[in-house]
């Protein structure tokens, strides 16, 4: 793996290295072009985390985005937090969310706000409905041009089978 470029992730499952893999049917070797930068930027991520190696990393980040996208498909409720800083001139900002929240009333149940200090706000706004709707709002809500800082964290609410 060192011996790759810089520029090539390799993302290899070798069954038996982790419990997880074992029960892998076939195992593949991929390889991807990144910019440098972002690669050397990744290395430090996981040198810092002690995440594991770059294969291990890629697979996690490749099973939580598959998780991700189940989670979307669902109909179920769903519950998330969805964390903003943004600079306090940016007035048309505050009248875009603003605007954001009365579209999606019925999905917004609450929102927080804090002023950090004399120039930058944290907002935390909590949706509840069905997920596609909640990552359309959240992923609205986080582009929108002034947004310093977007975090949004997603939750189902539990049903009776998961208190089983
Ligand atoms: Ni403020």
């Amino acid at each position: 793996m060192l011996l790759l470029p810089r520029n090539t992730v390799s993302v290899t499952n070798v069954p038996g290295r982790n419990t997880r893999e074992v029960t892998m049917s076939e195992v593949v070797r991929a390889s991807l072009s990144i910019d440098s930068d972002l690669m050397s930027r990744f290395d430090q991520l996981i040198e810092r985390s002690g995440l594991g190696n770059r294969s291990e990393v890629m697979r996690d980040l490749i099973r939580g985005r598959l998780m991700d996208e189940a989670w979307d498909s669902g109909e179920d409720g769903a519950v998330a937090t969805v964390t903003l800083i943004y600079d306090h001139e940016r007035r048309r900002l505050t009248r875009q969310m603003e605007d954001i929240g009365h579209a999606h009333h019925s999905e917004v149940m609450s929102s927080l706000h804090i002023h950090l200090d004399h120039h930058s706000c944290l907002e935390v706004i909590v949706l509840r409905g069905e997920p596609k709707n909640l990552r359309q709002i959240a992923n609205h809500l986080m582009g929108l041009k002034g947004v310093l800082h977007g975090q949004a964290v997603f939750c189902r609410v539990p049903t009776n089978e998961d208190r089983r």
